[in-house]
């Protein structure tokens, strides 16, 4: 158990159901079916993207390409990921629907292009192909048509299983409590100890290691003063003082799955003058966007519902990113959560909600949580309060 400053106590120790990925492969080759393009239709998927990989087989080499067919499914990957990839296959449950080759590149060719050989046109992830790429699949895959796919296994890994939802909650548990590990270090910079940006950011980062995280889930933002007023600012060398506004925003990996949160502190005491506003601002938006998060809703309206409140405070053009994004293998995937989008959201999608407002040379307010999609709302995964002093 872990009982830390600010941080609910979670069991951080607690096995998990193993991830079963059986049934996934039949959900991609229904897709395919449907899956609508300009040239020939697809009977057949290069799937080069590494998460699309590990979402359909459990395979998290670095290396390996699979090849989707009707009623057959090969990965082939180099000697390396010989032991491991059996073993993650067999682990999956899908062991008995994809067969393996393991070899170097020319012998995974011949494999991959035997196995297309039954189908007509071959459909490529067109977001992760380059364009020499493109050419190579050419040679491989003579004399089939190729086929730019687009999204096909994104749009299915959206919706969360269980399993799924599961390692998420443990990465945003684990990133809570390595939040309140660390919060110390923020008292102490209230009270004039040195403190850089930099030394918080790998604190933070450490922390979530000893708390059971395999990874940060993307570039940690430590931004304290006028940086803040910077949404991506890198932590750097300064010093964190009394009274600066710091934007934390960090998440943690654990099986593959990310966590994505976000809490502007301030140093020594409630804000004052204008940032007491922008805070009350950002987090009644917050609240209202997490509030809005439920099935069968527009994630577009969840964009407006946080907008038009920095809005009408007169912060609208101080709102330039996106209210939010999927979260999953991939710490940004669909559905984007921003003005217009038209996704709908359904029981099992995990989106973030994280409004912010900054102003150059005052500083920024950002509030971000992550979300499942329930039967009836949304349930935080995130749970760091919001309203720790420091
Ligand atoms: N810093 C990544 C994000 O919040 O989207
Ligand atoms: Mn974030
Ligand atoms: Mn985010």
């Amino acid at each position: 158990m872990t009982g830390t400053v600010g941080a609910p106590v979670v069991d951080l120790t607690a096995p998990l159901a193993p991830l079963s990925v059986a049934g996934r492969l039949a959900r991609l080759r229904a897709a395919l079916a449907a899956v609508g393009t300009e040239g020939p239709r697809p009977e057949a998927l290069v799937v080069t993207t590494p998460a699309n990989i590990r979402w359909l087989t459990g395979f998290t080499g670095s290396a390996g390409v699979l090849v989707v067919t009707e009623d057959h499914a090969l990965l082939a990957t180099d000697g390396r990921y010989r032991t491991q990839a059996s073993e993650q296959l067999g682990a999956a449950g899908v062991e008995a629907d994809v067969d393996l080759c393991i070899g170097g590149v020319a012998a995974q060719r011949e494999a991959l292009a035997a196995t297309a050989s039954s189908a007509g046109a071959v459909g490529l992830e067109a977001g992760d192909v380059t364009w020499s790429a493109v050419h190579t699949w050419e040679e491989v895959l003579a004399p089939r048509p190729l086929v730019a796919t687009h999204g096909v296994v994104e749009d299915l890994r959206v919706v969360k299983d269980a399993g799924e939802v599961a390692r998420m909650e443990r990465a945003a548990a684990i990133a809570d409590a390595a939040l309140g590990t660390v919060l110390p270090l923020l008292h102490g910079a209230a009270g004039g100890a040195a403190l850089t940006e930099s030394a918080f950011a790998a604190a933070l980062e450490h922390a979530m290691r000893t708390h059971g995280a395999e990874d940060r889930a993307f570039e940690t933002i430590v931004a304290s003063g006028e940086n803040s007023a910077k949404p991506h600012a890198r932590p750097g060398q300064r010093v964190i003082r009394a009274g600066d506004p710091v934007v934390v925003d960090f998440g943690a990996t654990f099986d593959g799955y990310r966590s994505d949160m976000t809490r502007t502190f301030c140093i020594g005491g409630a804000p004052t003058g204008e940032l007491a506003t922008v805070f009350a601002v950002v987090a009644e938006s917050q609240v209202a966007g997490v509030e809005a998060v439920a099935p069968g809703v527009a994630t577009g309206d969840v964009d407006k519902v946080c907008r038009d409140r920095i809005a009408a405070a007169g912060w609208g053009e101080r709102f330039e990113h996106g209210t939010g994004h999927g979260v999953g293998l991939d710490i940004h995937e669909g559905p984007a959560v921003g003005a217009g989008s038209t996704a709908i959201l359904q029981p099992g999608t995990v989106v973030t909600v994280e409004p912010g407002v900054y102003l150059p040379a005052v500083g920024g307010v950002r509030i971000e949580d992550t979300l499942v999609v329930t039967d009836t709302g949304s349930r935080p995964l995130t749970r760091f309060p919001k309203d720790v002093p420091v």
